[in-house]
């Protein structure tokens, strides 16, 4: 199966128009080093759509100065090969949009925000709660290239992973709010076979904190069995907290919030909304951190 690959806007929206009007289009959004987890995203892509993009771009936006940006893993040949493999109805992925960065930022980006020019996007009271308290301005740099990418790709839907739950909140406002004609489909997490919800920022971890960062998971799953047997916020979180007591692990935060709001619950969770039981933690071994984040449902 062979994908076009465009690396300019002008070129993707040339093909855009060549498809029939009546042909529904497909995206799915990625920073490459693509996963299972990817990979699902694409399967149910081309299952719901006539035609499928998929984006390879590492924004740069939503990375602050301390963070992975220069050695997050880039995979170009090898997504390129994992993409020609999916088939699905017997259609496969249409198009890669691999832009650069002066494509998607003309008026330039540096990750100093005070310095920054040009148009950017903001969710006001999702973005800043959560992920937002360690990475304050990550969602600004999602929001930003995700409105750029629906522009330049002009999709009918957009496929997104519930493993970045808080993210898939933010887009789902920003596509309310601004009138973008898309609609933000969100599938379940994918897991390793120990539990660990996949990621590309795995691939940091060795074999062995790969294998114990399961616990996570187990984490999330021992505050769930407390919110079935009854359980409130404390005695949820606290279940939480008292699986992950190896040294290995330092909890950014734990959070029992509503889904639509991201507002922390108070007392016991309502049953009629339910709630996201969120969890980042710092992993670290041998001088090295890293960040991993998971979560589940409780409904
Ligand atoms: O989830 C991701 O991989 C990224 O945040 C996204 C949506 C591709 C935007 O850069």
């Amino acid at each position: 199966m062979t994908i076009q690959v465009f690396r300019t806007v002008r070129e993707l929206r040339q093909w855009r128009r060549s498809l029939p009007f009546e042909d529904s289009l497909g995206f799915v959004p990625t920073m490459g080093a693509l996963h299972d987890g990817h990979i699902s995203l694409v399967s149910k892509c081309l299952e719901e759509n006539d035609h499928t993009v998929v984006s390879i771009f590492v924004n740069p936006s939503q990375f602050a100065p301390n963070e992975d940006l220069n050695s997050y893993p880039r995979t170009f040949p090898q997504d390129l090969e994992r993409l020609q493999e999916i088939m699905v109805n017997g259609h496969g992925v249409d198009a890669i949009f691999a832009p650069t960065v002066p494509e998607m930022y003309p008026s330039g980006i540096t990750l100093q925000v005070e310095e920054q020019k040009g148009a950017f996007v903001s969710v006001l009271g999702l973005s800043e709660q959560l992920e937002g308290k360690t990475r304050p301005n990550f969602f600004r740099g999602v929001a930003t290239v995700v409105t750029k990418l629906f522009n330049a790709v002009g999709c009918d839907k957009a496929y997104f992973g519930q493993k970045d739950i808080q993210q898939t909140v933010v887009l789902k406002r920003m596509v309310r709010d601004l009138l973008m004609p898309v609609e933000i489909v969100v599938l379940p997490i994918v897991r390793e076979d120990s539990g660990l919800a996949m990621s590309s920022r795995n691939t940091y971890l060795s074999a062995g904190l790969r294998s114990k960062s399961s616990d996570i998971y187990l984490a999330l799953n021992k505050g769930k069995e407390q919110y079935h047997k009854g359980g409130d916020r404390d005695s949820i979180l606290k279940a939480v907290l008292d699986t992950l007591t190896d040294d290995s692990f330092q909890v950014d935060y734990v959070s029992l919030a509503d889904p639509v709001e991201l507002q922390e619950v108070v007392g016991s969770v309502d049953k009629t909304t339910g709630a996201i039981l969120s969890i980042a933690v710092y992993v670290k071994e041998d001088g090295r951190t890293t960040r991993l984040i998971d979560n589940v449902i409780l409904q």
